[in-house]
């Protein structure tokens, strides 16, 4: 079973990604002690809260379903938890679980980092772009009505049990919005890594366990790398935003109803190689191979038609990586090669989304 360990400031993460994780009492019993409080959603009980808390049952869990969806990620979701953690009297000794996607990941971690100033968290994430991303790395938080994650906090999760038999449940459209990120750790940093995922498409699609399992690990071992050289997003951990001020404009002028965050992100991507190119950063070439490896795994590339590009740059202007009035963007030298750039000027974001 493949195992990462993230060393970080306050101690070390195990990461564990294999098949079956989440049904077996001993993946959970050297990370689960004291009070244990499982927070979920609807969506991911149905498929997964049986299994998990009959192997938890040595600690007796109390579990916690909240209502599934991006628009329940707020301060109002977040104080629910802690007044569960209120209710089971839970002291410094409680392990929070958090069982699901990238919502319940963040706001679990986010309840971990701030009841009684931070206790133990055991991510599980069921999707791919949660086992691949938003699990690993300890970023934790909610949204509030201005943005994205504008309340939150870093805080490392005590373990990650990464069950890719999770994702055989997950909606078609859910699993390929979770490549987008795949994709994205590839083109920063592994160019082998892209032309591995590029060979197996077909095996990706379709969910072949040994090709899921190994594209997971790597995914995770990436991210680890990157978190462990900058913990805090102070330099290089800002690379795993490649596509993503894109993408974030994208979702937030379609009132983050039209996208999922990976398919706004698979967009992004293709125009932040379309630009790495147009300023001659990357060779054209480059570009069309990031492209037609987001098409063949049936992202969506094109920036739809009613999307007003001058409206995106302003939204781009919000980023939280810009300094001092300037865009800070990432680009590809070359597929598997990315760059922090503070260069590109509001004629060449306008020229990038204007089809
Ligand atoms: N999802 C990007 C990061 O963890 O830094």
């Amino acid at each position: 079973m493949p195992v990462v360990e993230l060393k970080h400031a306050a101690g070390r993460c195990r990461i564990e990604c294999g098949r079956g994780l989440l049904g077996r009492p001993e993946a959970w019993r050297e990370h689960v002690g004291g009070t244990c409080l499982v927070v979920t959603d609807t969506n991911v009980a149905r498929h997964h809260l049986e299994r998990v808390e009959r192997a938890l049952a040595f600690a007796a869990p109390r579990v916690l379903v909240l209502p599934a969806g991006e628009e329940h990620k707020t301060l109002e979701t977040w104080r629910r938890i802690l007044d569960e953690l209120v209710d089971a009297g839970a002291q410094r000794d409680v392990t929070l679980v958090a069982l699901g996607g990238g919502v319940v990941g963040d706001m679990t971690g986010f309840a971990a980092a701030t009841w009684m100033r931070g206790v133990a968290v055991v991510q599980a994430p069921t999707t791919l772009l949660a086992q691949v991303d938003a699990a690993v790395g300890g970023k934790t938080g909610v949204n509030l009505p201005a943005g994205k994650n504008l309340v939150g906090a870093f805080h490392q999760p005590a373990a990650v049990l990464a069950d890719v038999d999770a994702l055989a449940t997950l909606p078609e459209r859910e699993y390929v919005a979770g490549l987008a990120e795949v994709v994205k750790v590839a083109a920063i940093r592994d160019e082998e890594f892209l032309a591995w995922i590029e060979k197996r498409v077909p095996a990706l699609l379709q969910r072949e366990a040994d090709a899921v399992l190994a594209m997971v690990h790597r995914s995770i071992d990436h991210k680890v790398r990157v978190v462990e050289g900058d913990e805090r997003e102070a330099g290089g951990r800002a690379l795993l935003n490649l596509g993503h001020t894109f993408g974030h404009a994208i979702e937030a002028e379609t009132g983050y109803a039209r996208f999922l965050h990976g398919e706004a992100v698979a967009i992004g991507m293709r125009l932040a190689a379309r630009l790495s190119a147009a300023a001659g950063l990357m060779d054209a070439a480059g570009a069309e191979r990031i492209e037609a490896l987001l098409r063949d795994l049936d992202l969506p590339v094109d920036l739809p038609d009613d999307l007003d590009a001058a409206r995106l740059v302003e939204r781009m202007r919000l980023d939280k990586k810009n300094r001092a009035g300037k865009f800070r963007l990432i680009l590809l030298e070359r597929p598997g090669r990315a760059v922090i750039r503070d260069d590109i000027d509001e004629r060449q974001l306008l020229e990038t989304l204007t089809p």
